[in-house]
């Protein structure tokens, strides 16, 4: 298989993207923290669908880990993901170093209020201000046509959204389905984390999600509903449940206590051990 070029300054970064513009090609992106699987793969393949040339950047993005989060266990595998990148059809890797994405004197930060109120931003306070300054640099650094990321994790994918249109980042911000493992698991650097017995646990979250879902869809009452999927958690073995909660699919307006009034979804964060797992299921 032939190497797939590399840069890691934002200079060649933008060299490369304007001899592409020059040919008239369009450019699709796919950002990512690396310790690549088919999740991520499939980001890249849907990019390559929709446009001609695919940028994948692989950055672990000090800003968006908490205090006593796994920024330093966070897993790296540089050479891996290179081969993957290549294999899914992606024709650029661009990995820069932290400082050449926070060199010194940075100080700006995004934020996006309202959306980031609730779920993974209510307990993962500035979380999602380092995930909207990472993409909002990552796509003015690229400037591409579009840029794909995963339905699994969600209200990312809806904070990503109303950045790129709120400061004019010119994207088309396509979100993809979650890619899962055969039982159903959503697909994580962080299932690597888990323990035999753990995994076990693991393959239950969306199966309990779906069933939630289902009984929504059916015009269940969400609280009933939500409590029974939080006993079932804690039958399955889930140490503790961060959030399980029913919210409309485009403003995150939480339902409940009755019947969902809108189209929305079920999330849910909870851990096992000291592991965090997200998943979130559509109603209907
Ligand atoms: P990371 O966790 O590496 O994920 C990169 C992209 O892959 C995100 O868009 C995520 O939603 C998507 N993804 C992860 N698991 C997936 C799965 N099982 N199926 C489909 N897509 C999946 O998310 C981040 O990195 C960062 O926050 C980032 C956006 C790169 C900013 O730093």
């Amino acid at each position: 298989m032939s190497e797939l070029p590399m840069v890691r300054t934002v200079t060649d970064l933008r060299r490369q993207v304007a001899r592409w513009r020059g040919d008239s090609l369009t450019v699709g992106f796919t950002p990512t923290m690396g310790a690549l699987h088919e999740g991520h793969l499939s980001l890249v393949k849907r990019a390559k669908a929709e446009a001609d040339r695919v940028i994948a950047s692989v950055f672990v993005n000090p800003t968006q880990f908490g205090p006593g989060e796994d920024l330093d266990a966070y897993p790296r595998d540089e050479a891996g993901d290179a081969a993957k990148l290549a294999g899914a059809g992606c024709d650029l890797l661009f990995a820069p170093a932290v400082g050449e994405m926070y060199p010194d004197g940075f100080a700006t930060s995004v934020r996006v209020s309202g959306l980031t109120d609730c779920l993974c931003g209510a307990s993962r306070p500035g979380h999602f201000d380092g995930v909207a300054t990472v993409v909002s640099k990552l796509l003015g650094q690229a400037r591409p046509d579009i840029a794909v990321f995963g339905e699994k994790d969600y209200q990312q994918l809806q904070v990503i959204k109303r950045v790129n249109a709120d400061l004019d980042l010119g994207a088309r911000i396509i979100g993809a389905p979650t890619v899962r493992e055969e039982d159903g698991l959503a697909m994580s650097s962080r299932n690597a984390y888990l323990s035999e017995a753990q995994r076990l646990s693991a393959g239950k979250l969306n199966v309990i999600l779906n069933n939630a879902a289902g009984a929504l869809s059916r015009g269940a009452r969400a609280d009933e509903t939500l409590d029974a999927a939080r006993q079932a958690l804690a039958g399955a073995g889930f140490d503790r449940i961060d959030y399980l909660e029913a919210r409309s699919s485009e403003g995150l307006a939480l339902q409940g206590p009755g019947p969902v009034t809108e189209p929305s979804r079920v999330f849910a964060a909870a851990f096992l051990g000291k592991t965090r797992l997200i998943d979130n299921w559509p109603v209907g």
